[in-house]
Formats: C-alpha cells, structure tokens, sequence
C-alpha cells in the first residue's frame, strides 16, 4: 500500500499491512518519506509482527513524514529473507519499490543492468524496477518527472504487476502502476492511499477508486491523477465500499473460501503464467535437465487429501501424453509399501503448504533410495521444495480457508505443465502438440470464470441439500478423482457422510447404498470427448435412478442427453476431455461450502482441521 497524507505515514501504513496480512506473510517491509529529502526503510522476513519487533528495537522516530508505503510478501521469486524484503531500492537508495505479481522479463532486464554495472542486492524479479525507475528518473527524457519515469519503465514490463513507487526528491507524491495484479486508490479529507485490497484503508475512507488494466496513478494529499501507460489522462471508476472491515478482507464474501473459489481463474492463470516461452514448456527452478526427463521410466505421484485427487487426475494427463507407467500413492502409505524407485523414478511430491509431515517423509524416502524428486507446492522457500530436486510452484495466492479450492486447481495445472514437460523432453509429443496443449490450457481460466456463473444455481441446491444423511458422487476417467474430491469438499467442511466412486464400480457393491431420495452427484463426461463413456454413465444415472436416487447431474453445456436423467442438471462449458476437472470441480466445491454454510458452520475453520498437517 500507499499514503499521502497528514497523519504519520508509518502508523497508517503499518496498519493498512495489518489488515491486508492473510494475503502473504512470508515478509514485510514499509518505506516513508520525510519531507527533508530522506527516504527511511526498514523490511523483515516473517509475519508482520516480526518487522514491528524490528522497528521497535531500531527506533520508530526514524520514521517522520507523512508520505509512505508499505509491503506484505507473498513470495514467488527468491526466498522469504530479509534481503528479498520489499520496499527494494536503487543502488543511490533514493527510489523504493513495493510490487506484487510476476515480472515475466526480469531476467533480462538483471542482465541489463548487471551490463551496465549495477549490482542487484536480491533474487527478487521486483528489484529490477527499482534500478530500472531510478535511472529513468535520474537522466534523459523522463528525468526529474517520477509518473513519467515509472511509465517509462511500465512499457518495458512484461507479466503480472502491481507497483507502488517513491522517490527521495518527491516527498509529497506516491506513484502506483497495474497490470493484471489488483491496485485501488482510497479517497480521504486531505489524504489519499493506494492498496491492492481496500481492507487496507477502509477504516480511513469508504470512497475508493478502481484502477483499469495498464493505468499508473499518481497521489498526493489533495487526490490523484490517473494516466495511461502512454501518459494520456485516464478514466477509473469510483465507487463506494460497501463492506465492512471484516468483509472486506474476505472481498465481500462472508468467508475465504467463497472468495478464493471466485479467485480461481486468476490462480489458474497465475500459475500458467510464463511457462511456455518461445515455443518450449519451461518450468521453475528446475535442476533436471531434459536428459534427467529421458532417463525417467517410471513416474510416483505422492500426496495427501485434495492434493492427492489432482494427483489421480494428473496420472490420466502424464500417461496419456509421455506412455510412461505413473502410480499415484497416498504420502502417508508410500513409505510403508516399500515401493519399487530407483535413479531412473520421477517422484512428484504435491502439496499446497510444503509443509505437510506426511508428504515430506515421503519426499526423504524417495531421495534415500535416489529417485529425482519434483515438487508442486504454493508456498515459496517451505520445506518440501527445500528438499526436492527441482520445484513448479503454483501460482495461487495465499489459500487461507483451509479446504483447498483454488490451489487445487492450480495443482491441476501444474501437473499438467510436469506432463508436458515430460513428453516434450521424450519426444512423444511434437512441439506443435505440445503448444496446442499449452494453448487448450491457457484457455482454461476463462471457462472456469464461466463455471462460476453456476454458483447461485448450486447454492440454492446446497441449502435444499443441507439435511441429507449422505451424498454419493460418481464419476469415470478423470471424472473420478473429482468425484472423491467433491466427497472430501462435503465431508470436511459440512461433516456429512459422503463417498465418491469410479461409477463402473457400482454395480459391484455401492449400488446397495442407493435408496429412495439418496442424492447422487454424477460428474458427466464429454459426450464428444469420450463417447463410450459418456454413454455407460447414462446407464449408470437410469441404474440409480429406477432405484430412487436423487440424481444432481454435471455436464458439458449444450448435452442435451442427460436431461431425462438428471433430477438437477448443472451445466458447465466444454473442455477437453482431460482438463474438464478445471471446470466440473467449480461446483462441487461451493456446494460443499454451501451445505456447511447451510448447517451453520464456519467454512473457513472446519472442525478437527488444520491448514498445514504438519505431524504424521
Ligand atoms: C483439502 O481441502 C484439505 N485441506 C487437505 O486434504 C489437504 O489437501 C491435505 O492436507 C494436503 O495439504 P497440502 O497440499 O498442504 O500438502
């Protein structure tokens, strides 16, 4: 966040942090203005708590002025320490940079600078705008003018950002910038603040302004001024806020999760982001070579819970695309099961914290017997994708309802971008393949968002549900592990009892269970994507149903075959075969979240759950 105004900058902006702290606490960091031409920052790895210690033994008298800025970090580049703490500056240390996103070109622009010289004091992508504003500031054609310099250096950004600038020189004005990353400006009586969440001065102001895609925007005491990247005065919308404090964290939804649910086509698109370049799928940190990725024979997935079920669903992708043999093993099993690994095995170890006992046990097996270990985790720098040979981090954000919504989905994604890694480094897919499949993928975002325009036909159904003793969830292909992760969906946030089956599974067993009322939640395959088994799942649904079931159908818009069958029918876009779990598992969670909801219990804090299972 940003302030400009009467009040001292530190305490507003230490605040604003505050409120905005369950978006990222890896660290924190503020800068302030005073009005002699200083610019005093102090920054810290850690909670927020940890950077107030920080500036209570340094002396918060430091800091006078009534302009500042202030930064939590979620990290995405360059681990949660103190020398990869925003605010980072320039090397005269006169400009600081906050930023939030992915600054896809960053590596080129270190070589720049590292060309011309200047030495970058992080890992960080963010620092390269500081060096890049201050020497846009410093001479030539933007020199002395902060807004047009921060421009200047905008246009040359390519990816995710949001930045908040401040220059030494400009005591009494704070620039800020989007593209693709969330900045709004806050409208108070002789002070102004930019923030990426209105929670961060909402008990200031209510009058806010939303910025539009490449805007800059630059505040002072008295307003703000809203420009284009080109420098063309620009329009943004006011509005009123609405919610209050409490609400606003949660983005007007009464819990986390119903917003990190809405939050999934940026997740998805977050976590696509920068991994297909010039032709080629490209992942993280990775430390194996396309070489290490011929030489694998054998692919372990290892997981546990939701993280688990996009492990099912990755094994249909990975196989599919590479002919390679994946066995998807529950972490807390695969130690005990002696499983066959060995130099030429693939372990993928999935899980959102990085932090979860089981799986990183799991992890420490697998390299003890000198398999390659690749880690999908959420959580920049923890412990599991410490320990593993390479890392594909998602993209998703800070998840703080503890059911796992949007980085489930991003786990989906990152699976997929592991499988055709894969496939392009065997060559059992052609480049142009592959770019299709990246091209299908990126596409994604865009029909989840159409997904979520169920949302108000599946609550309702929620509530209709909400005193059932039980639900079933089928589903074939990759439709199964979405029916068990519906299951958990309602099992650990309503405490109903509920199971998810391979549907061919039915008849050798579970149809005892079905009886007059029962609801069933049947995830429909593409009747064009896999005909033959969108037909042996009609059969399934008139199997349930002359036995009395409720049947809640999910399917691919427009598939009118399902109709007689379905009691209720949601309709959700077409996809690939393969990446339909994106979009049929949309439902499934806010049906969950509604049912609990329903109940009377807390969404976000199921009962008996923790976020992060840290003990075996
Ligand atoms: C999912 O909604 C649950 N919160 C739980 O099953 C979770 O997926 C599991 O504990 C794995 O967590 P991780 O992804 O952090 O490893």
């Amino acid at each position: 966040m940003g302030y400009v105004g009467h009040r001292p900058a530190l305490e507003v902006v230490l605040g604003g942090l505050r409120r905005m702290e369950y978006r990222g606490y890896d660290s924190a960091g503020v800068a302030v203005l005073d009005g002699a031409g200083s610019l005093t920052v102090e920054r810290k790895a850690g909670r927020l708590a940890n950077l107030e210690g920080r500036l209570d033994e340094t002396g918060r008298d430091r800091f006078r002025g009534t302009a500042g800025m202030g930064h939590t970090r979620w990290a995405t580049h360059g681990a949660p320490i103190d020398r990869n703490s925003h605010p980072h500056r320039d090397t005269t240390k006169r400009v600081a940079v906050v930023h939030n996103g992915i600054i896809e070109n960053f590596a080129a622009l270190r070589a720049e600078l590292e060309a011309d010289g200047v030495e970058l004091t992080s890992d960080t992508d963010s620092e390269t705008a500081a060096h890049l504003i201050a020497r846009a500031y410093a001479d030539g054609p933007t020199a002395g003018d902060l807004p047009a310099s921060v421009r200047t250096v905008c246009r040359r950004l390519d990816g995710a950002f949001t930045l908040v600038v401040a220059h030494a020189d400009e005591p009494d004005l704070i620039v800020a910038a989007r593209r693709s990353s969330p900045l709004v400006v806050g409208v108070g009586d002789g002070e102004t603040f930019v923030a990426s969440d209105v929670a961060a001065f909402i008990e200031h102001t209510r009058e806010a302004v939303e910025l539009g895609q490449d805007q800059l925007v630059t505040i002072t005491r008295d307003g703000y001024e809203v420009t284009d990247f080109a420098g063309e005065p620009a329009q943004a919308k006011p509005f009123t806020v609405a919610w209050d404090l409490s609400a606003a964290e949660k983005g007007g939804h009464d819990y986390f999760m119903l917003k990190e649910i809405d939050e999934q086509p940026e997740a998805l698109a977050n976590t696509l982001r920068g991994h297909f370049d010039r032709g080629r799928i490209i992942l993280d940190e990775q430390r194996l070579s396309d070489q290490d990725l011929r030489d694998v024979d054998k692919v372990f997935v290892v997981a546990c819970g939701t993280a688990y079920h996009s492990g099912l669903i990755a094994k249909y992708a990975i196989e599919h695309w590479t002919r390679l043999p994946v066995e998807v093993e529950l972490a807390s099993e695969f130690r005990y099961r002696d499983p066959v690994l060995d130099r030429d095995t693939l372990v993928v170890a999935i899980s959102q914290s990085g932090e979860t006992a089981d799986t990183l046990e799991a992890v420490r097996h697998a390299r003890a017997q000198k398999a390659r270990v690749l880690a999908i985790c959420n959580t920049n720098g923890a412990q599991i994708p410490r320990e593993s040979d390479a890392v594909l981090y998602t993209h998703a954000g800070p998840e703080v309802g503890v059911a796992a919504t949007k980085t489930f989905l991003a786990q989906v994604a990152a699976n997929y971008l592991v499988g055709l890694a894969l496939a392009q480094a065997r060559g059992t897919k052609y480049p142009d393949e592959v770019a299709r499949e990246f091209a299908e993928l990126e596409a994604m975002p865009a029909a989840v968002q159409k997904a979520l325009s169920t949302v108000e036909q599946v609550r309702e159904l929620g509530r209709k549900l909400a005193d059932a003793k039980a639900l079933l969830f089928l589903g074939r292909h990759v439709g199964f592990p979405v029916a068990l992760e519906g299951a958990l969906k309602l099992k650990e946030l309503a405490y109903m009892h509920a199971e998810g089956f391979a549907a061919g599974e039915l008849k050798h067993g579970p149809i005892a269970l079905i009886e007059e009322g029962l609801p069933v939640v049947v995830v429909m395959p593409s009747p064009k994507g896999r005909a033959v088994l969108h037909a042996k799942m009609v059969s399934n649904i008139s199997e349930i149903q002359a036995r009395g079931a409720r049947t809640i159908v999910i399917a691919e818009e427009g598939d009118d075959t399902v109709r007689p069958y379905a009691d209720e029918l949601v309709e959700i876009p077409a996809v690939p075969t393969l990446l339909q779990p994106l979009v049929s598992s949309v439902p499934l969670q806010v049906l969950a979240a509604e049912i609990a909801r329903a109940r009377g219990y807390d969404v976000d804090k199921p009962r008996n759950l923790a976020k992060s299972v840290t003990v075996e």
